[in-house]
């Protein structure tokens, strides 16, 4: 059967910061562009970003993209990748001032200058002490960024396609990508968006876990889409649970409510932050922070009825810190704590957040296929990319950079490659769409299913249960049983509400197709890697002498990479040779 196909130089799917920051560089060229998401694009994810976003401006005080990057390095507890990680940290001033020159209404101060806070793991001098380096719009970083970015490709005529979900990638023979086939949303049509090269920036997958501070639309459809196309995953054992969401919710807390002072207190309301991180205390990075949280609850430190977290107190801060600097938390705290954290501290849990993990690129964007090669037609940015510059353990406002430097890199690329591609499409490969048609088919067929709704819960409790903050060898085992057994149940989802309007149930049947493979990749990769290291941390890998923190440089200093078909494991080694400076050699990581 054959779809509507629709011409575009290319196509980019996902329009949070990554998509929108791509598709600048591409509709300033002067290719025809379409951007595809599930949203209107200023309601994309990115919207949630609070605190900031990292450049070493050095506005309030001396910085250097070099501590910028140690930092990093640091944070990732040395998995990332140096030449990405280098890029990265030297285009951070670059990608601020122009987001700056394009409208983002930044914070000033006194002079005049982009206002920069602390965030933890973000140190001066090689990591002496906290430094001022998330640039901020109040705690509303992200909305300011994603409506300066809309605006921008406004003005470049980008093409939108406002609620459409991209379902499958088109890939030819010879590996090569030629675009993406879609369902629009309301009308439940299926368009093939024939295209010269194609950028994945669909974001997260923060929705595999049962509590988690990402939005509905989180579902990991760019990795489940490039899982399917035989398109390896890499290093996505990591997770990263952000300290402070809140008790019971799940909305995040901004970090920079640390930043600007905030402490964690225990029940006895004692800063214990200062027993496990002598040094930042509660600006060490997050795995650190959310595993002393958990000690402190588990050890039955915890506050509340049944002790089961901690709080974030602001009280000492003068209410008009509170009003200017985090307007957007004292709101949330309101109306999802009940209570006003200019008179009570804030009851906060570690809280799924951010994917370390994700597609395999370089730091142009250009997508690695196994054999290392770059996917001709094929690229990606963001947090669904890992290219890799947060290994192990993500810095807090790194990953607003991450989709400004590498967004815009990938536009970049485009442009470069598709000087040396031929004028006219390749020609698209018999039958392209009839693995996407016999899935549609599939839930329209299904009888006797199982429920989405049911079956989405159970891999959530699973994955909560089995692949937390502290992770368990005979859980993990038990977690892959359980996430393959679940899997049998997706394949045979039910859509109850078969109505085609606004295609709701069908939309949600198709995004647990893509969480699931999240959910086996993380399992299985997290059960595979025997250390622990950065957000990796299982009770079979202790910290020792020998082997500090548990982590095992000799046997695992490499990247996991996931293959669908088998669910096979290969691995690779981290690039450890920066663009221009010394490699940041391998040491034990402390705050
Ligand atoms: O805490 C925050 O404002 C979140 C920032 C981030 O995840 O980078």
């Amino acid at each position: 059967m054959s779809i509507p196909v629709r011409k575009y130089d290319a196509v980019i799917v996902g329009a949070g910061g990554a998509g929108l920051r791509a598709a600048i560089q591409l509709s300033e060229a002067g290719l025809k562009t379409a951007v595809l998401s599930k949203v209107f694009p200023t309601r994309s994810h990115t919207v949630a970003a609070q605190g900031g976003v990292s450049a070493s401006l050095g506005n309030s005080e001396q910085d250097h993209w070099h501590w910028h990057m140690y930092d990093t390095v640091k944070g990732s507890d040395w998995l990332g990748d140096q030449d990405a990680i280098e890029f990265m940290c030297r285009k951070a001033p670059e990608v601020v001032v122009e987001l700056e020159h394009f409208g983002m209404p930044f914070d000033r101060t006194d002079e005049g200058k982009i206002y920069q806070r602390p965030f933890g793991g973000h140190m001066s001098n090689f990591g002496e002490k906290p430094v001022r380096r998330a640039c901020a719009a109040a705690d509303r970083t992200g909305h300011a960024m994603l409506h300066a970015l809309y605006q921008r490709n406004v003005r470049a005529q980008t093409q939108f396609f406002v609620e459409w979900m991209a379902l499958d990638l088109i890939r030819d023979e010879e590996g090569q990508v030629l675009g993406v086939i879609a369902l629009e949303m309301e009308t439940g049509e299926v368009v093939a968006f024939h295209a010269k090269a194609t950028i994945f920036a669909t974001g997260g997958a923060g929705r595999i876990f049962y509590s988690s501070t990402n939005a509905f639309i989180n579902t990991g459809d760019g990795l489940g889409m490039a899982a399917r196309a035989g398109i390896q995953l890499e290093d996505m054992e990591f997770w990263q649970f952000h300290p402070t969401g809140v008790a019971g919710a799940g909305v995040l807390i901004t970090e920079g409510v640390r930043g600007e002072g905030g402490i964690l207190r225990n029940s006895a309301g004692e800063r214990f932050m200062e027993r496990y991180a002598p040094n930042a205390k509660d600006l060490a990075s997050r795995d650190v922070v959310s595993r002393a949280m958990v000690t402190e609850i588990n050890e039955g430190r915890g506050c509340g009825p049944n002790k089961d977290f901690v709080t974030l107190d602001i009280t000492h801060l003068p209410p008009e810190t509170i009003m200017k600097r985090l307007p957007g938390i004292r709101e949330i705290s309101i109306q999802f704590a009940g209570i006003d954290p200019i008179k009570a501290p804030i009851p906060v849990v570690p809280t799924c957040h951010y994917q370390m993990g994700g597609i395999p690129t370089n730091y142009k964007g250009q997508v690695i296929n196994d054999t290392g090669a770059t996917v001709t037609g094929f690229y990606a940015a963001g947090e669904c990319a890992c290219a890799s510059v947060h290994g192990a353990n993500r810095l807090g406002t790194n990953s607003l950079l991450d989709l400004l430097v590498f967004g815009k890199s990938s536009g970049d690329t485009v442009i470069e490659d598709m000087a040396s591609m031929p004028k006219a499409h390749k020609e698209l490969p018999a039958n392209f769409a009839d693995k996407t048609l016999a899935r549609l088919a599939r839930l329209e067929n299904q009888t006797n299913g199982s429920s989405v709704n049911d079956t989405r819960l159970a891999m959530q409790r699973t994955m909560q249960n089995h692949c937390g903050v502290f992770r368990f060898k005979d859980k993990l085992e038990e977690g892959v049983q359980k996430i393959l057994e679940i899997e049998k149940q997706v394949a045979i989802t039910e859509i109850k509400d078969k109505s085609k309007v606004w295609n709701t149930a069908r939309v949600e049947a198709l995004e647990l197709d893509n969480l699931i493979e999240v959910a086996k990749a993380t399992m299985i990769c997290a059960n595979a890697r025997k250390e622990s290291r950065g957000a990796h941390v299982r009770d079979d890998a202790p910290d020792t002498p020998e082997m500090p923190n548990g982590r095992n440089d000799k046997e695992w200093h490499k990247h996991t990479l996931w293959q669908r078909d088998g669910n096979k494991l290969s691995y690779k080694p981290v690039n450890m040779t920066p663009l221009s400076v010394e490699t940041i050699a391998l040491k034990t990581r402390s705050y």
